[in-house]
């Protein structure tokens, strides 16, 4: 089976995401690729999940290499983002004997992703980790970038620090497995990336007979999407991984999608179905403000459809709206930062967009 490998530059370092259907059961051989001795402890953090579906998979093959590794079990979902699920992966990280030259592997979608990451930039002021992605949302995002963190009562994701991973495994055979409705979720995440920098991808998802070809998971058709979608998000987090200016483009349709998920409580929406309706939304603003053409907004809402994802907005409170999206990371100097299209393949910031401006499409 081919791999293909996406060179991640960040400051003096680098590091290499390796696409390749049936890679899990190579995760020893690349660790000895990649320098790691086998006298190092490996936590691997996942849920039970996944742990059932492919925990054994990558144990043995670690095994084989003459790595000692074991598993730890978080609870799954995103109430147990958390300080106190933190906590317990720092229990099982002492109880364990971690030294400074342990590693931490992330197994699973972006929540376990998040927090291993999270936890391993600061259990004994950092370990290295590797994210081993089984989700097509953590797969074209949190995966690579290096953002980590767990949420605080008042936000999400309010609690974090930039960390980069040692090496990203994408096994595009997990997918076989994953909820249908979680696939087209991380479709939305590679429709946006189509929207800020790359026409050619947008087109390519919207021709017929490569919509089939990755909705019935054909390899090299998965292979494309996700690898296009990696490359730029390292182009963009190589340019500006603490999200100064461009890397905030990654955002786009996050603000709308962020007040969604807050406001009807995460797990009505998946990120990614909230996403798209929060792309509609900016797609919408952007056309009423005369920066891309009508046309472009309705191509762009009908990409969104075809991959089976909502763009129908909820009727939510306008007051509560304002509210979360003044709360956002996002806002800086008391002003709101919006992520908007010029075109299919190209956004820009702004920052004169007004309450009256979107608050017509909350009623
Ligand atoms: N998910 C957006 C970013 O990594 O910056």
């Amino acid at each position: 089976m081919i791999e293909n490998k996406i060179h991640v530059p960040i400051d003096k370092n680098f590091y290499e995401v390796t696409i390749k259907a049936g890679l899990l059961s190579e995760i020893g051989n690349r660790l000895v690729e990649l320098g790691i001795k086998s006298t190092r402890k490996i936590l691997i953090v996942s849920n039970q999940e996944i742990a059932n579906l492919f925990g054994n998979i990558v144990l043995d093959n670690l095994k084989e290499n003459n790595y000692s590794a074991k598993i730890f079990i978080i609870k799954a979902g995103e109430k147990f983002k958390n300080i106190s699920t933190l906590n317990e992966i720092y229990d099982a990280a002492f109880e364990y004997g971690m030294e400074r030259g342990s590693l931490m592997i992330a197994l699973g979608g972006g929540i376990v992703g998040d927090i291993t990451g999270f936890a391993s930039a600061t259990w004994l002021r950092g370990l290295d980790y590797i994210q081993i992605p089984t989700t097509l949302l953590s797969m074209v995002d949190s995966s690579v970038g290096g953002k980590t963190g767990v949420n605080h009562p008042k936000g999400k994701n309010l609690i974090g620090a930039f960390n980069q991973p040692k090496a990203v495994f994408i096994d595009t055979d997990t997918l076989k497995t994953l909820p249908s409705r979680e696939f087209n979720a991380g479709m939305a995440e590679i429709i946006k990336y189509g929207i800020i920098r790359d026409e050619e991808l947008f087109e390519y998802l919207e021709d017929e007979f490569n919509l089939r070809n990755i909705v019935n998971l054909e390899n090299q058709s998965l292979v494309k999407i996700i690898k296009d979608s990696v490359e730029i998000k390292s182009d963009i987090v190589s340019e500006d991984e603490k999200e100064k200016g461009i890397r905030a483009y990654l955002n786009y349709g996050h603000s709308f999608g962020h007040v969604i998920e807050n406001l009807c409580g995460y797990g009505e929406y998946l990120h990614g179905e909230a996403i798209s309706i929060g792309m509609r939304i900016a797609g919408e603003i952007a056309f009423s403000k005369g920066l891309w053409k009508k046309e472009e907004t309705t191509r762009q809402n009908n990409l969104i459809k075809r991959y089976g994802l909502p763009i129908e907005v909820p009727t939510l409170n306008k007051s509560d709206v304002v509210r979360i999206l003044m709360g956002d990371k996002k806002v800086q100097e008391g002003k709101m930062r919006f992520i908007l299209p010029n075109k299919i393949g190209k956004v820009s910031i702004y920052t004169d967009i007004v309450e009256s401006d979107f608050l017509k499409y909350f009623c």
